[in-house]
C-alpha cells in the first residue's frame, strides 16, 4: 500500500551521510512517499565520504533512485559491508527540491506531512533551526514542522559540543524537536560498520514510530 503522507528528509553538511542514504533506502523500500531536500554542503561532504557526486536537483526519479540504492555498497562493499539494493526495491515514491525552492509545497504549513528529519544535521542548520532563521527550504521547512506541531527530529554529528550547539539543542528540544545524535551504540555488538550505521537510523525510524529492519532490539 502506497503511503501518500510524506516524510521530509533533508540532508545537510555534516559528516555521517551514509546515515541519510541508509534512512532514504529504508523509507523507500517501506514504501514512503519521501520529499528530499540536500544542502550545498551536503553535496561536498557527499562526494568526500561516499565518493560520487550527487545527482542535480533536475534529475529524474529513477536516477536519483538508482544512486540511493547502490552508492554505498559501491563505494565501500567491502570494509563496510553493506548489501547493494536493487532500483527496483525502492517501492516508494521521491521528490527531490532545490534548497532554495520556497516554492515547494514543504515551506508550507497547509501541505501535509508525517514529520520531517534532518540527517546528518550541521550545527550550522541546528542553530538555523533553533533560532527561526529560514535562509533555505530545509529551514523553512523545520520551522513549519515546529509551528505545526509535527514531528521534527535532528540527528546533528559533531565533537565535542560547545556551549552555542548545546544551547541550540535545548532551545530546538524545548520548541519540540527530537534530538538524536549520531552516536551508535554497541551493546548490539556491532561486527561492521552498517551495523553501526543501521543503528542509529533504527532510532531514527523508532521515531517516526515506522515499521523497519534495521538493527534488533534490546530483549529480542
Ligand atoms: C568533509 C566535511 C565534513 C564536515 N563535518 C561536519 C560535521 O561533522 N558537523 C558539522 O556540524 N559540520 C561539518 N562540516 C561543516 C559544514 O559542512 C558547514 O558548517 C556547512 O556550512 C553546513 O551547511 P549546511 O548546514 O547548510 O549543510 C563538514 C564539512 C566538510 C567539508
Amino acid at each position: 500500500m502506497k503511503r501518500d503522507i510524506s516524510i521530509v528528509v533533508a540532508i545537510t553538511g555534516a559528516s555521517g551521510s551514509a546515515y541519510a542514504i541508509r534512512l532514504l533506502q529504508g523509507l523507500l523500500k517501506f514504501n514512503h512517499t519521501v520529499d528530499l531536500v540536500v544542502s550545498e554542503a551536503a553535496r561536498q561532504v557527499m562526494q568526500h565520504e561516499i565518493g560520487i557526486p550527487f545527482p542535480s536537483d533536475t534529475a529524474s526519479e529513477s536516477e536519483w533512485k538508482s544512486l540511493i540504492a547502490g552508492c554505498l555498497s559501491d563505494w565501500n562493499a567491502k570494509s563496510w559491508k553493506l548489501k547493494p539494493l536493487e532500483t527496483a526495491q525502492l517501492a516508494g515514491s521521491l521528490r527531490v527540491h532545490h534548497s532554495l525552492d520556497f516554492s515547494a509545497g514543504i515551506a508550507s504549513g497547509s501541505s501535509e506531512t508525517r514529520g520531517m528529519v534532518i540527517c546528518p544535521c550541521s550545527t550550522g542548520t541546528l542553530s538555523a533551526v533553533s533560532s527561526g532563521a529560514s535562509a533555505n527550504l530545509i529551514h523553512r521547512a523545520a520551522d513549519v514542522h515546529l509551528k505545526e506541531r509535527r514531528r521534527l527530529i535532528l540527528v546533528p554529528r559533531e565533537t565535542p559540543l560547545s556551549r552555542i550547539t548545546l544551547t541550540n539543542m535545548l532551545t530546538a528540544t524545548d520548541a519540540g524537536a527530537v534530538v538524536l545524535p549520531a552516536m551508535p551504540g554497541y551493546y548490539h555488538r556491532p561486527g561492521d560498520i552498517a551495523d553501526l550505521i543501521d543503528f542509529v537510523v533504527a532510532r531514527i525510524c523508532d521515531q517516526l514510530q515506522i515499521k523497519h529492519d534495521f538493527s534488533s532490539r534490546w530483549g529480542e
